[in-house]
């Protein structure tokens, strides 16, 4: 497979540049492109003005940027502008805007059940675990195999009538497991469930697009796709998007709103989506930041970027094989995983590894990676060492990463 020119997309990539680190902690958040920092710093200096509020120019300006944002993001995923719901922070707010929807919304009742996987990020976790205790609903989890594997296989076991919602991680951010979502929709249908998913480690590093698949909700992060802290995306289908409520009104979420006689007395007309499900003064300038991330990936093409991180991942992957002591978290088949690989070093806790790779001028994470309930499982109490990849990453920093291991390793 073709592997991007790595070296090439460096250079756009100021921190980079300006530290010569090694930076394998793509996972946790990518690095920011010049693109990206000077589309806010000009917005910031030319354009700011607040959105959906002023009618002079630079309010009319900002508010069409603002749009358009979401307009390019949409794009990223095929979908259309108004499914895409920019939310502050990132997943984690845009998977508990779905736990507040279906519960302002009546969906999740007494006696229901949510399944989660074994492999959820506690972003995909817990959220579930509040609106079940809310409703005295209950959630059930797929387990793991040995590899972390989600047992999807086991799937029709646990769904019901009673199965409201199948919350599945995309891609694993410790295995790098890319879950079926193909089969999970099709058993989740058979049950009348929705289907949310947590594309924080697909949306940035594979295609995905939503008209390809039947699912309900998809949330990403802003900054782990080379945009700015502060920014999440809750893709909503259409129909539920236009169907559902907003949990969180304030201005911006209404088109009016009026004090009538009677004991239901405020009545609202709501805004179309996305805008009902933005309430209040939007991140505005995370927005614009995130649009341009989106316009350098869709230039490079989602494809290629997924190519790349194959190829970086099964060097690693080899790499690895070869040193004693160490035992790779995840599935052994590259072809099962994206480019995120955690392992274990025999007898050696994993922060010592993770200091000692930053000493050498290399960035991964160590620990449990907000993936706690599938370290438990797998008898890993203390999490692992995580190495993940991006677009700026080339085959020769594979290499370095390989051969420092080995020296610490051997220490
Ligand atoms: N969820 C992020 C990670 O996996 C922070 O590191």
């Amino acid at each position: 497979m073709a592997i991007l020119s790595c070296q090439a997309y460096r250079g756009d990539f100021p921190e980079l540049l300006n530290t010569g680190i090694i930076y394998f902690d793509n996972a946790a958040s990518t690095l920011k492109p010049k693109h990206v920092i000077d589309a806010m710093n000009e917005f910031i200096t030319k354009t700011y003005a607040n959105v959906h509020r002023g009618v002079y120019n630079l309010a009319m300006e900002s508010t069409r940027l603002y749009e358009e944002a979401h307009d390019i993001v949409s794009k990223l995923i095929c979908a259309e502008q108004e499914e895409i719901v920019f939310t502050p922070q990132g997943t984690t707010n845009a998977l508990q805007l779905v736990a507040l929807l279906l519960h302002h919304n009546g969906i999740l009742r007494e006696g229901d059940e949510i399944i989660v996987p074994g492999d959820a990020h506690n972003s995909n976790l817990l959220p579930w675990r509040q609106i079940a205790r809310w409703n005295k609903a209950r959630v059930k989890v797929v387990p793991v195999d040995q590899n972390g594997i989600p047992r999807w296989d086991k799937l029709g076991e646990l769904v019901s009538h009673r199965t409201r919602l199948i919350a599945v991680t995309h891609v694993s951010n410790v295995t790098g497991y890319e879950s079926p979502l193909d089969e999970i929709s099709k058993i989740a249908r058979e049950v009348g469930a929705y289907i949310v998913v947590d594309g924080a480690q697909s949306v940035p590093h594979i295609p995905v697009c939503v008209n390809n698949l039947d699912i309900d909700f998809l949330a990403f992060s802003g900054h782990k796709m080379l945009g700015p802290t502060g920014i999440g995306v809750l893709w909503i289908r259409k129909e539920l998007a236009y169907e559902l409520e907003p949990p969180l009104a304030g201005g911006g979420t209404i088109k009016d709103v009026e004090c009538k006689c009677g004991a239901n007395n405020i009545r609202v007309d709501w805004e179309e989506p996305p805008w009902k499900f933005e309430a209040g003064t939007p991140p505005i300038i995370e927005a614009i930041g995130l649009a341009a991330a989106a316009e350098y990936l869709l230039m490079i093409g989602m494809a290629n970027v997924a190519a790349h991180e194959t190829y970086l991942t099964e060097r690693m992957l080899r790499g690895l094989s070869q040193i004693d002591k160490v035992r790779i978290v995840g599935p052994s088949d590259p072809k099962m995983r994206r480019g995120i690989i955690s392992f274990v070093v025999d007898k050696v806790h994993p922060d010592i590894i993770g200091i000692r790779l930053g000493q050498e001028g290399i960035a991964v994470r160590t620990g449990t990676h907000c993936a706690n309930m599938m370290y438990h499982m797998l008898g890993l109490h203390e999490g692992s060492i995580r190495a993940s990849f991006y677009l700026y990453n080339c085959p020769e920093e594979v290499d370095v990463f390989i051969e420092k291991l080995e020296k610490i390793v051997s220490e």
